[in-house]
């Protein structure tokens, strides 16, 4: 299977790397991009040295059977129409296609059957999103989701490696506010991308755009509040919502503990710092919320992981199978 990564040297792209070499896929040649600034650097995909290389105009002519973006969204546009005229898969982690209505906005545990032939380009949901929706599409399969309210904790790595050398430079007393409109040290800040005129900031209206898309539910009612923390890994979620039916938490915690990309708490929580490498969806703290028809429950995910590059290859996966490359 041949593989390029544009981006690569990035949070998002360097952990594509790591999970590709996880998944135990047969990858016979894997073709590194970023841009001017970090060609020539060596990254390794499984002791192997590989040289990153500038993206051009012409890099992505070649055929790959997939191409993973991680390299932000102007970019994207720029280039990955280029690639889905040559490759089979383009996956893109960026917002730069999420809202466009003929393009797939894929978690595969949820709606990963839009890749049955399909080719072109996929898009990867927002970070936040991905790890929320894996227990919410379960929950909506047994009561019917109709609301959904969630407040978020988000780590600096979601701003990408700046966000990180933001918090560590303010952590050695810098006063200076880095990438961020407040000091995220010792802070919280109730801001995640610019504001819009509806009053909400950018992550909040990806977080009600593409909720509703992956559930294929347009009148879902959604409300979200995204909050940066100083946190270096891994997001974390309160949410809470609302059915059109009655709601049994015993039938609940069953489902969530079967379910894949899904691990499920009964008797304790989960912080950020317990993630470690792993790629899932850690719920816990379920309880009714309201009334009988609402449950409120605590999320935690590594953005970089599941949020990003562990689902960008698991589409890559799951697309695999479906065409026979598996
Ligand atoms: N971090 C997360 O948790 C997360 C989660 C979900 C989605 N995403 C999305 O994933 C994308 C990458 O995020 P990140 O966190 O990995 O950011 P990052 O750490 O800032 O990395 C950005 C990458 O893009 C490359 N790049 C920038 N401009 C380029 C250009 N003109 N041509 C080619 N490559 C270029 C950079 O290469 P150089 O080294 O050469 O600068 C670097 O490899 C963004 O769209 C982001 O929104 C991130």
């Amino acid at each position: 299977m041949k593989v390029a990564i544009v981006g690569a040297t990035g949070e998002v792209g360097r952990m594509m790397i790591t999970c590709l070499e996880e998944s135990n896929l047969k990858v016979s040649e894997l073709d590194l991009f970023a841009s001017y600034r970090s060609a020539g650097t060596i990254l390794y995909y499984t002791d192997q040295p590989l040289t990153v290389q500038e993206l051009k105009e012409d890099s992505l002519l070649t055929h790959y059977d997939y191409v993973l973006f991680s390299a932000g969204a102007g970019v994207a546009k720029n280039y990955a129409p280029i690639a889905a005229q040559t490759s089979e898969l383009v996956i893109d982690n960026s917002s730069g296609f999420r809202q466009e209505s003929d393009i797939p906005l894929v978690v595969p545990q949820v709606n990963g059957e839009l890749l049955i032939g399909y080719n072109g380009i996929v898009a990867n949901p927002n970070c936040s999103t991905i790890q929320i929706i894996l227990p919410l599409a379960v929950l909506d399969k047994l009561f019917n989701l109709n609301k959904l309210i969630v407040s978020t904790y988000q780590s600096v790595s979601g701003s990408g490696h700046q966000g990180i050398e933001t918090l560590m430079k303010q952590r050695k007393g810098t006063t200076d506010k880095g990438i961020y409109p407040q000091i995220i040290d010792l802070n919280v800040i109730p801001q995640i991308g610019g504001f819009l005129d509806s009053g909400y900031c950018q992550e909040e209206e990806k977080m009600h755009f593409e909720s509703r898309k992956i559930l294929s539910k347009w009148d879902l009612a959604v409300c979200a509040t995204t909050v940066r923390v100083p946190v270096v890994y891994g997001h974390s979620a309160s949410v809470y919502a609302e059915f059109e039916d009655a709601v049994d938490i015993k039938a609940a915690e069953t489902a969530l503990q079967n379910a894949p990309g899904i691990v499920y708490y009964p008797n304790t929580y989960m912080t950020p710092l317990d993630l470690g490498s792993s790629n899932d969806s850690h719920t816990c703290r379920l309880r009714l919320g309201t009334d009988d028809k609402s449950l409120a429950f605590w999320n935690v995910g590594h953005n970089v992981r599941l949020g990003a590059a562990a689902n960008a290859v698991e589409i890559l996966k799951t697309h695999a199978k479906y065409s026979g490359k598996l």
